[in-house]
């Protein structure tokens, strides 16, 4: 990736269309706006929001006054983008901001409503505003991209007749996070533990997503969603790829996206009527009166999900995948759990079972890996207790503050590096992958959702799904112990 600002000849201009909305509050202009401050934007970068709020370029840098350090970068226009009359005000506006002369650059941010992405592709196709005669034009898009795999399919194909596949830019915020980029590092470029990561060492691996944020204000959108395609399409299976991948030959776009591929192709895909035996779904006890949430309605706001990757290197090696709203902590582990010494020399307690090596990746919050061991107790006879070796990111680098994701995933697509956005075949796999497992929850056989406590680790037949494989849910930095 690159790290420094772009140099671009000419003007640089990211449009973001639904530029009222919260997203562009919340997360595109703070991660503009420390951009901006680490002088690491391109300095002709220009910022077009268009949205249906009427209001002028005054009001809306009025709005996002927070942000004044970008102020003069800022337009607005009021448009639909739906509208190709719209469209041709905001190509107007677009003319008027780039001025005459060098290459004109565009990066179109889709920070729009999910049903408005395929109108909104074919209104830049139509107004021709996608073609890259006078510089380069890329197209952001949030997610979620589809609903299913069907939906996925006909997006990509209406992205496809408008875009080439290397101007699209689908965002998925977890591979912008510092730490999800670091499993990378810590794999490729330490010789000493991808010798072990494999089914002769690895036992099996979790990871977890818990969230303690209810839905909030995001019933509507929620309750149609749930769990599976809100956190598991996108973010579960994309750490699980880092984590189960190949070293790609190359750390660029296409080598890295073609082994992530590769990983999702092997994934087993669950059969509907087989559901139960391998994902359990949950909802938490006060869901239903959530407003804008059927009062009947079985969606999962919780799920663990046990994932099998058909290849040489993890044949026989669980995935375990939990993730949930409402949950005790907002935290996000990949537990990977080494096998067990073959034969204990040391004496254990008659219910303790042989100790296996932990490594803890921590996403977030305090960003950073455990390792856990074996230590000998001292003074005492050959009794053993679990230590951990520890490297926490805060301390590592201190003063040194985590990015926000979109920070990186901004400046990569204004760089066109794609390697941190998912390519069409990897949503596509994705889709497939957890497409049956929604379809199993709604058969009339599957389990209805078990219900859990607000602020605990969602529903005991979870836990019970992991004893039934002899296992247990681990708490990470807690050396070994089971989750309470
Ligand atoms: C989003 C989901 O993609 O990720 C939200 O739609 C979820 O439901 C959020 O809360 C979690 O992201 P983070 O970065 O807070 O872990």
């Amino acid at each position: 990736m690159i790290e420094a600002a772009p140099d671009s000849n000419g003007s640089t201009t990211l449009v973001i269309f639904g530029a009222s909305g919260d997203l562009t509050r919340r997360k595109l202009v703070p991660a503009l706006a420390s951009l901006h401050s680490k002088g690491r934007l391109p300095l002709d970068l220009q910022i077009l929001g268009v949205a249906r709020s009427d209001m002028d370029d005054e009001q809306f840098r009025a709005i996002l006054a927070e942000w004044a350090a970008l102020s003069s970068r800022i337009h607005y226009l009021h448009g639909d983008v739906t509208s190709l009359q719209d469209l041709e005000a905001v190509k107007d506006k677009l003319a008027s901001i780039e001025g005459n002369g060098g290459s004109h650059n565009r990066l179109y941010y889709l920070s729009l409503a999910p049903s408005l992405y395929r109108s909104a592709m074919s209104g830049l196709g139509e107004s021709r505003m996608s073609e890259d005669f006078d510089g380069w034009r890329r197209l952001v898009v949030e997610k979620p991209f589809g609903t299913d795999l069907t939906s996925a399919r006909e997006l990509n194909d209406v992205a496809h007749s408008v875009f080439r596949e290397d101007q699209v830019f689908r965002i998925d915020h977890y591979l912008g996070k510092e730490t999800v980029q670091n499993l990378l590092v810590f794999r490729f470029a330490n010789a000493i533990f991808e010798p072990l990561w494999n089914r002769n060492y690895i036992d099996h691996v979790q990871i977890t997503v818990s969230e303690t944020l209810k839905i909030d204000e995001r019933g509507d959108y929620y309750d149609q969603t749930g769990v599976l395609r809100d956190m598991f399409q996108n973010h579960l299976l994309q750490l699980l790829t880092l984590v189960a991948m190949e070293p790609p030959h190359a750390f660029e776009a296409e080598a890295l996206r073609n082994e992530k591929v590769k990983v999702l192709n092997a994934i087993r895909r669950i059969r509907p009527d087989d559901v139960g035996r391998h994902a359990i779904p949950g909802q938490y006890r006060t869901y239903r009166d959530e407003s804008g949430v059927s009062p009947e309605s079985d969606t999962a706001t919780y799920a663990a999900v046990r994932l099998h990757v058909d290849n040489w290197r993890w044949q026989g090696v669980p995935f375990y995948l939990r993730s949930g709203k409402a949950l005790r902590n907002k935290s996000t582990e990949i537990i990977i759990q080494f096998r067990s010494p073959p034969h204990m020399l040391f004496p254990l307690a008659d219910d303790e079972d042989i100790p296996a090596n932990t490594l803890a990746i921590f996403v977030q919050p305090d960003e950073g890996f455990h390792l856990e061991f074996q230590t000998k107790t001292p003074e005492a006879e050959l009794q053993m207790r679990t230590a951990e070796l520890e490297f926490h990111y805060h301390e590592a680098f201190s003063g040194q503050a985590i990015p926000d994701a979109y920070e990186r995933l901004l400046l990569d697509a204004l760089n066109g590096d794609a390697s941190l956005f998912t390519r069409s075949d990897e949503i596509e796999q994705a889709w497939s992958i957890v497409d049956p497992i929604i379809e199993g929850f709604s058969l009339p056989t599957a389990p209805r959702p078990y219900y859990y406590s607000e602020g605990s680790w969602g529903p005991v037949e979870a836990d019970r799904f992991m004893l039934t494989d002899g296992r247990a849910w681990l708490q990470a930095g807690r050396a070994g112990s089971a989750m309470p």
